[in-house]
């Protein structure tokens, strides 16, 4: 394997059955390896007013607003680790688009995607992520994961030509992302006190990968997940549902907090890696996503990470004044580590931590 591959040859997942097609066949009973008995030991949060916060971007460099929205933006990096952002500068056009594209995709027929069905030992392409053992409960959904990001890596045997905008689509929307993702990174650097180049450098030539998930409706919805528990072990994930249907919980105070999307805002998370870049001041916050019994649910998100090439640790200009918490890694080693294991909370969070 070479530095400049990306992530392919890093790990893979095992093959498993197609959910689309399983749940299209079946009508009230589902196979017990989707049945998950412990969604029902953390409550779901029916509290209204506990909302992710709502970050402008437009306000971020408006001097009139920007010291408000600034600590509104630190605030909810450290506090949520989540936030909703609006007035982001990305055109309707191109998210929805985005979204139009990745439907049309899920509904060829199940011949036509398993064109692009992962190979082993990769995680690009159309399948399952994270399943490393046989006996393993399985998430209730589908995805098509590609890796727009180094440019030079793109595998487009993976990018489908069905529906033939395709792939013109995800490189706009890519790019479109990355511009964003830079700028609040900067942000966020200015916020933790530090020079922004120290912490932008690092994405610039970044990993972004995107993941488009399919959760297929089920008769038993209140038994399966859509995908399980975990934090995303990338640095800055940019999310959007396609459709109305809802399904992203987040953990807050030991609770799962359902998300309402706002009509053209990303959904933004800090990742593993950021909460480590940053020595533990952000946090990268357990999330899942649940089934609806009557409609199908669509989301794309977008993984941004720093290049290959880079060592995974705390920020130097961070631990000049306080000790590390967390080890320093290699990317690859990193990467390997985390396509190893399957989605569980935040353990590969823990393992990185030196004081647990
Ligand atoms: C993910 C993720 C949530 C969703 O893909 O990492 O958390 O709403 N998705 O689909
Ligand atoms: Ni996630």
């Amino acid at each position: 394997m070479t530095i400049e591959n990306g992530i392919q040859d890093l790990g893979g997942s095992l093959p498993v059955r197609n959910v689309q097609d399983l749940a299209a066949k079946i009508s009230d009973e589902i196979p017990q390896r989707y049945i998950r008995p412990e969604i029902q030991v953390d409550p779901v949060s029916y509290d209204e007013r506990l909302e992710i916060p709502v970050v402008d971007l437009s306000r971020l460099f408006d001097q009139r607003f920007s010291q408000l929205e600034m600590a509104k933006l630190h605030q909810a990096c450290q506090e949520w680790g989540f936030f909703q952002l609006i007035n982001h500068g990305v055109a309707d056009e191109v998210t929805e688009k985005m979204k139009a594209d990745t439907y049309e995709f899920f509904k060829l027929p199940l011949e036509e995607k398993m064109a692009y069905s992962q190979p082993p030992n990769s995680i690009e392409g159309y399948g399952q992520a994270f399943v490393i053992s046989e006996e393993q409960k399985l998430d209730w959904g589908d995805m098509l994961f590609l890796a727009p990001r180094p440019i030079p890596s793109r595998k487009m045997k993976f990018w489908p030509i069905h529906p033939p905008t395709f792939r013109d689509t995800l490189d706009k929307y890519s790019s479109e992302l990355q511009r964003v993702v830079i700028r609040l990174l900067g942000l966020m650097a200015q916020n933790l006190g530090i020079n922004p180049e120290k912490l932008t450098d690092r994405f610039l030539d970044g990993m972004q990968g995107v993941r488009m998930n399919y959760y297929p409706p089920c008769p038993q919805a209140d038994k399966v997940l859509g995908l399980s528990p975990h934090s995303d072990a990338t640095g800055l994930t940019m999310l959007v549902q396609v459709n109305e249907v809802q399904g992203l919980q987040i953990r807050k105070d030991g609770k799962w907090v359902p998300v309402k999307p706002i009509p053209s805002a990303f959904i933004v998370n800090i990742g593993d890696v950021l909460e480590i870049l940053s020595n533990g001041i952000y946090r990268s916050i357990e999330h899942r996503a649940v089934i609806n019994t009557e409609k199908e649910r669509l989301s794309i998100a977008a993984f941004h990470s720093p290049a290959m090439s880079t060592a995974i640790g705390p920020l130097p200009d961070l631990t000049k004044d306080s000790e590390a918490y967390y080890k320093t890694v290699r990317r690859e080693d990193y990467v390997k580590f985390i396509l190893s294991n399957k989605l569980d909370g935040k353990s590969t969070l823990d393992a990185m931590k030196l004081i647990k």
